[in-house]
């Protein structure tokens, strides 16, 4: 059986790779190394797997429908893990349509491959974002998700939507997971945890928007990588499952902590609040809990420390 994942050599996407890897399951990458940062790091994330004699990487985008269909008829994939996205949030206020071409409409390709193939399993990266600024914490997969806050936010509930749609359609089984704040090692330079303790390391301010009581639920990269995986050996009609700690931190606490742990004063400065931030983010686990087996295991202080000891062990060569 082969495994398709789109964005396998983005940071969720290579650590999955890896897992799948080592349970010597074959594996076809298809990712373009666009820009959104630094495309020497996706190349470091995927180094160890390529030679591998189960893996395969290929180099192209989610939109080429003839690469699609070249890739579906050579390797005969049978489940599709679809985690090729533009994922910053601040940044889809910049491109929008940016967000719509690769969330949007490069799901929908994807979508109709899983169709023409009739593939056994299509599993869709989704995210909290899509739960906007919903009052009712912690936020359930049946609460009622109507208002987005952010271009990227309203691309995922987009791309949902669609799932659901060619679900009913064509009956492809498809498996939606909504990750909240991942973080671990190889985590995207854009995203907080990793820009922290990038300035701190630098002895640079820190930029925090609002007053540092926005509480986040930060997920521990192996813990998605073991919901993935539990997904994968399942299979389902149709379901959406929340995978995040279940757990919040707020945003003054995380910078002490990563202060804490480089052994440094992070300097902060504050400023207003953002558009498209949302204030809180807070997963209920339970149906992953119930129908997946799905228990993190990685603690907020314990995470930050290996994510801190991986950033200066190995990603200080990339510091801009
Ligand atoms: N990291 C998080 O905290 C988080 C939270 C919620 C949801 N997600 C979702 O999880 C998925 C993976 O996120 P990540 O943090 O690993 O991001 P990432 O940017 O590291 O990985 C995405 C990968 O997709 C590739 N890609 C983008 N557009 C493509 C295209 N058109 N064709 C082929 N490849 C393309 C990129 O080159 C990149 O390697 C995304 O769908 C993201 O929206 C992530």
């Amino acid at each position: 059986m082969k495994y398709l994942i789109t964005g396998g050599a983005g940071f969720i996407g290579s650590h999955l790779v890896k897992q799948l890897l080592e349970q010597n399951r074959e594996v076809v990458c298809l990712d373009n190394f666009n820009t959104f940062y630094d495309p020497k790091i996706k190349e470091k994330n995927i180094a160890q797997a390529t030679g591998h004699p189960n893996f395969i990487l290929i180099r192209g985008d989610i939109l080429d429908a003839k690469l699609l269909d070249k890739i579906f008829k050579k390797y005969k994939i049978k489940k599709i893990i679809h985690l090729a996205a533009l994922a910053g949030v601040r940044p889809s206020f910049v491109s929008p349509l940016k967000y719509v071409e690769t969330d949007v409409n490069g799901t929908i390709c994807l979508l109709e491959k899983a169709k023409d193939y009739n593939v056994e399993q299509f599993i869709f990266a989704s995210s909290s974002s899509i739960y906007g600024i919903n009052k009712k914490v912690p936020f359930s997969e049946n609460d009622n998700v109507d208002l987005q806050i952010s271009p990227y936010a309203s691309a995922k509930k987009a791309a949902e939507v669609y799932c659901r749609t060619y679900h009913h359609l064509y009956k492809i089984p498809i498996t939606i997971l909504r990750f909240f704040t991942v973080y671990g090692p190889c985590q995207r330079p854009d995203m907080a945890i990793h820009k922290f303790a990038r300035l701190i390391h630098q002895n640079k301010p820190i930029q925090m928007y609002g007053d540092g009581s926005s509480q986040r639920d930060y997920t521990y990269i192996d813990d998605i990588i073991t919901g993935i995986m539990s997904v994968l050996d399942k299979s389902f009609d149709f379901e959406i499952f929340n995978l995040g700690n279940s757990e919040t931190t707020s945003l003054k606490n995380l910078i002490e902590l990563i202060g804490s742990l480089i052994g440094k004063t992070p300097e902060i400065k504050k400023l207003p609040d953002q558009p498209g931030d949302v204030p809180i983010t807070y997963a209920n686990i339970s149906r992953a809990k119930k129908m997946l087996g799905y228990q993190p295991k990685v603690p907020i202080e314990k995470g930050i420390e290996s994510f801190i000891q991986w950033y200066q062990n190995s990603f200080t060569g990339y510091e801009k």
